[in-house]
């Protein structure tokens, strides 16, 4: 009997990665291999790269460097580099690391199964960097990580240019998959017994742009909210520039679609959001929020701030906590800024010292983690919906997450339960980054 051939893949990056690195598996699955979880046995590995801040690229070079010596001990495996850094860095990496075989661009991510035969045949080194657009229509059957949560990327790419991110540049001009396109890919998962969706785009706002409809992505929630099978509904990532009134409506009004928002907002002072071209001052942002909580109120927000953006004063700093006081967030992604060349902030002056940026995250940190706490503590003696995730590292403990995406923990009391289980859990507890309770059924 021939032997089972196997691979192993190594994802970083944001939630697009994972999708994508779903759909390497699922063309690996169509040519007959099998996951492994040790990359050291596998006979094709694909690490799938981000580069959207500099600590990602180092932790990410340390890893294929690794990938040499499983070359040196097996010449046969075959190793794909893809992604984001691959779509960056192209031949410069291919040089710095001669153990890879396959350099996959992002908008190759559907070609994959055909550029691996090819190379299995002419053991011919591949370098796929285009950025020319390509279909965005998606067909095949991705391999998910979870058994009842799915990705669904929407669109690709992004018009954007904020002038610090890196984005643009390595995952092309957007494109839109069409609606019924995306309403079949989740009418497939629900045969398979997934109940969770988390539509995917760098800006889901402008889905569907190009047909001239401002509104393209409130229906499209609207339409796949519809769906018989579907229980929750999310998307990511919204651009506050760009979320219509229609968007928040049809969250208010769509059974299925979770109450939650993620707004990145960045900056809070004007001059740095003029100077990072997100298109909306600190009031229009504030407002966007205030309508957002009129007609949900019991909406969870969460953003995505960066401190340092070259310039950044202690007042224009200050500006950022005063959006944080006011908005109130349930939780904030907060990052340094990380200069990415090829982008115009890295051209800029006034790049602002490490320890100066180090400072104010921390500052940063401190205010969100208490308005985290403090939102958190409100929930005390609520019942919420938890979908199981599984158990927590504590033995005899479950966690997962309510509608708005909080982690939850609950002891199983010798009860079992199901992944993706509904499970209403009585909170007692609340703690910065999760809530803990009882379950009451
Ligand atoms: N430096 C730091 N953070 C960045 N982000 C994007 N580019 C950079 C950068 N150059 C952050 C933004 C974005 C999130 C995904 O990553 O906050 O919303
Ligand atoms: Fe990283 Fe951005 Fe690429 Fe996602 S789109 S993998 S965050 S660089």
């Amino acid at each position: 009997m021939e032997k089972q051939k196997t691979y192993a893949l190594i994802n970083y990056g944001c939630q697009m990665n994972e999708s994508d690195t779903e759909h390497y598996a699922g063309q690996l699955k169509e040519l007959g291999y099998e996951a492994i979880a040790d990359f050291h046995d596998a006979d094709v590995i694909i690490v799938n790269t981000c580069c959207v801040r500099e600590s990602a690229e180092k932790k990410i070079a340390g890893k294929i460097g690794e990938l040499k010596a499983v070359k040196v001990k097996n010449p046969d495996v075959v190793i794909c580099v893809a992604g984001c850094m691959a779509q960056k860095d192209g031949e410069k990496l291919l040089k710095k690391h001669p153990q890879v075989d396959i350099l996959l661009g992002t908008s190759y991510v559907n070609d994959f199964k055909q550029l691996l035969l090819d190379f299995l045949q002419t053991r011919k080194k591949g370098l796929y960097t285009s950025l020319e657009i390509r279909d965005a229509e998606f067909e095949g059957h991705r391999v998910r990580q979870s058994p009842f949560h799915a990705w669904i990327p929407i669109m690709y790419g992004c018009n954007n240019f904020c002038t610090y991110c890196i984005v643009p540049y390595v995952r092309g001009r957007e494109r839109s998959r069409s609606v019924e396109n995306i309403v079949e890919e989740i009418k497939q998962a629900v045969k398979e017994g997934y109940k969770e969706f988390t539509l995917l785009g760098q800006n889901v706002d402008s889905y569907g742009k190009q047909t001239g409809d401002k509104e393209a992505f409130a229906k499209l929630l609207r339409t796949c909210n519809e769906i018989e099978g579907v229980e929750r509904l999310h998307y990511m990532t919204s651009h506050p520039r760009d979320m219509v009134e229609a968007v928040i409506e049809a969250v208010r009004d769509c059974e299925h679609v979770c109450e939650s928002f993620h707004l990145p907002f960045q900056a809070g002072s004007n001059e740095i959001l003029r100077r990072m071209n997100r298109g909306y001052t600190k009031e229009k942002y504030l407002e966007l929020i205030e309508t957002v909580r009129k007609h949900v109120p019991n909406a969870v927000i969460t953003t995505d701030i960066i401190v340092g953006f070259p310039g950044e004063t202690e007042e224009d700093f200050e500006e950022t906590l005063d959006v944080v006081k006011k908005a109130r967030f349930d939780s904030a992604y907060t990052f340094i800024y990380s200069k990415r060349s090829g982008t115009p902030a890295a051209r800029m002056e006034n790049q602002v010292p490490l320890d100066v940026k180090k400072d104010r995250l921390n500052r940063l940190m401190a205010l969100q983690n208490e308005i985290s706490l403090a939102n958190h503590e409100k929930m005390v003696g609520d019942t919420v919906e938890v979908m199981a995730d599984g158990p927590s590292k504590h033995p005899g403990v479950w966690n997962g997450r309510t509608r708005t995406g909080i982690l939850v923990l609950w002891p199983t009391e010798g009860k079992t339960y199901e992944l993706g289980q509904k499970v209403n859990v009585k909170i007692d507890t609340a703690q910065t980054w999760l809530l803990k309770g009882k379950a009451i059924d």
